[in-house]
């Protein structure tokens, strides 16, 4: 069997260790040179919104995916009919735009922040009144890690916002939401509707970004029964077939809102990897292809991931490896960039144990040897 992965990334570099371990072959189609994927055989360096490189590349896959909702699966579709390609254009069409994923979970009476889609300045300003400031103001499209997003504090920094965000569409407009904790609950999805559900992740952003994700998440079950509930109806909304990952907002009164979806392997659960008897990558791989799916259950009490981020600009030494290697009962992930620039995702690392406290200082300490 063969995968394809539109994209090369550390995501798709985790999935295909996941993939060849299974015996499968894979093959990624680049845009341009990508180190993560380099140390593969079967990497395609070309134009990928060009239907004939794209009819080539999906020739004798199983199933092609995407690392990034931002790859052309939708064209590919197009160039090669015959190949299944999950996500769905569909679902793609839906997350890539976070008013329509918006506007999408409200037709499915899912739990979400107030919020308002809109087109002109002055609707903008409406909305801020209506929605009460603090506002979180998001671009519609094409943002990440926190990129594309803007609290509006006072209204004095409405125009600022406007203009930094707003797209020919507009933009998302969304209560600003006083959590008590950041939730993900990942659900891999077959095509012919298999579902497991990973346990829920507490996850902790930095600067907008994913920082750390620790395991038991320490909310009362019923909060987390909650999440489970809210993040397996979400993904049937979207139609999401293969790996979704869903980031959530747990209230302090035990209320459990939808931040957004990724329909794809997700920060969030690299911790799967030694954590749990199936990891995000392998299931990835077996729904987008039809196999059976792996068993999502913990086989440690509990884990914690801390991502490492690039610290200085320049080529990659890995001086401080060995320091970090001697973090007892620490896996440590690096992706193979060669390049290093400030806050750029370099790799992670995941220590297990027993409590949620302790694994969570033993990675953190790991993470911080790691300056590259
Ligand atoms: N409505 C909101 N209220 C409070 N915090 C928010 C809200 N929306 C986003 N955030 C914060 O910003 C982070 C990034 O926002 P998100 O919409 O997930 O953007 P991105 O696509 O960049 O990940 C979230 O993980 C959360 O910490
Ligand atoms: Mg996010």
């Amino acid at each position: 069997m063969t995968l394809g992965i539109l994209g090369g990334g550390q995501l798709g570099r985790m999935t295909a260790f996941a993939a060849l371990r299974m015996g499968l072959d894979v093959r990624f189609l680049v845009p341009e040179p990508a180190d993560s994927v380099a140390c593969f055989a079967g990497v395609t360096v070309g134009d990928w919104n060009d239907p004939d490189v794209l009819r080539r590349f999906a020739e004798g896959c199983d199933a092609v995916t995407v690392e990034s909702e931002w790859a052309p699966a939708d064209r590919l579709a197009d160039a090669a009919p015959g190949v299944p390609v999950w996500p769905s254009p569909e679902t793609l069409r839906l997350v890539r735009d976070k008013a329509a994923q918006r506007r999408r979970l409200a037709e499915a009476h899912l739990p979400q922040p107030p919020f308002r889609v809109c087109e002109s300045e002055g609707a903008f300003r409406e909305a801020a009144g209506a929605l009460g400031l603090p506002v979180v103001v998001k671009r519609r499209r094409g943002s990440y890690d926190g990129y594309g997003n803007a609290t509006v504090r006072q209204g004095t920094e409405l125009a600022v916002a406007w203009a930094r965000l707003a797209d020919t569409d507009g933009v998302l407009v969304e209560a600003f939401v006083p959590f008590e904790a950041e939730l993900s609950v990942i659900v891999a999805r077959s095509r012919d509707g298999e579902t497991v559900v990973y346990p829920v992740f507490y996850t902790e952003q930095r600067d907008h970004r994913c920082h750390a994700v620790v395991v038991p998440s320490g909310m009362p079950p019923g909060v987390e029964a909650e999440a489970v509930r809210v993040a397996v109806e979400t993904v049937e909304a979207v139609g999401g077939v293969g790996l979704v990952a869903v980031e959530l907002f747990a209230l302090p009164d035990g209320q459990v809102l939808v931040n957004e979806i990724a329909p794809r392997p997700h920060n969030t659960g690299h911790l799967t990897i030694e954590a749990c008897h199936t990891s995000q990558f392998e299931n990835h791989a077996r729904a987008v292809l039809g196999l059976p799916l792996g068993r999502t259950e913990l086989r440690t009490l509990a884990a914690c991931m801390v991502n490492v981020l690039g610290t200085t600009s320049g080529p990659v030494r890995l001086n401080a490896l060995p320091d970090a290697l001697t973090a007892p009962g620490v896996a440590v992930h690096l992706y193979g960039k060669r390049e290093s620039r400030p806050r750029r995702k370099m790799g992670h690392v995941t220590a297990l144990g027993a409590d949620p406290a302790e694994v969570r200082a033993r990675a953190e300490e790991a993470a911080r040897r790691l300056v590259l």
